[in-house]
């Protein structure tokens, strides 16, 4: 349904035919110099890792439509299958920025994850510390800075289970 924005927002699995598609966003630079890697990645190394991915149980990724049109990835991991923590990253393609994208399809892919992994309580976004334009983001999404946790260069937000039912 289209909603007041105008957006028309679903989220679909990756499949291994997204893997050109996947490839060309990774290395663009607006992706690439966001990215914890802060580089970009060969094709075999891309192939290896998209492969590794859509088997991997402890990774969730989602492709972001707008009017089924493809626009961006959101992407859940846990360090391991029992965890009740995942990590999420996120982005949107330039042509789609600034239009509500972001922060409709962060909340779809929250709930989904929250139903898809039952045990799951903590969602945690790892940002760069010069990123300020993601901490503005996930703070409108409702995560919560943490300023007791550091990961090098990155600042830390929280989203819990419990603040999302209530
Ligand atoms: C973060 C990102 C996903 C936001 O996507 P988006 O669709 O442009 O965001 P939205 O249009 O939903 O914006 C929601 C809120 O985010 C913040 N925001 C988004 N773009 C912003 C900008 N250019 N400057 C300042 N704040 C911004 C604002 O608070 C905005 O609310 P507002 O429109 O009421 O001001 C997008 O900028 C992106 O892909 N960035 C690169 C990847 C990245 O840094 N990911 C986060 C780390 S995992």
């Amino acid at each position: 349904m289209t909603d007041k924005t105008g957006n028309n927002i679903k989220l679909r699995e990756l499949q291994k035919e997204d893997a050109q598609m996947i490839f060309e966003w990774r290395n663009s630079d607006f992706i690439s110099k966001v990215g914890s890697l802060q580089k970009k990645v060969s094709w075999k190394e891309h192939q290896n890792w998209i492969l590794s991915a859509i088997k991997d149980t402890k990774k969730v990724i989602y492709i972001i439509q707008n009017h089924g049109t493809d626009v961006g990835q959101i992407r859940f991991e846990k360090d391991n299958d029992d965890s009740t923590q995942a990590s999420i990253s996120i982005y949107v393609i330039e042509p789609y920025l600034k239009k509500g994208i972001g922060l409709e399809s962060l909340n779809i892919a929250c709930k989904m994850i929250f139903q898809y992994w039952n045990d799951l309580q903590q969602i945690d976004a790892l940002v760069r510390e010069e990123n300020l334009k993601s901490q503005s983001f996930f703070t409108k999404a409702g995560f919560l800075y943490s300023n007791n946790q550091h990961i090098k260069q990155h600042k830390i937000y929280h989203f819990y289970k419990s603040d999302f039912l209530k």
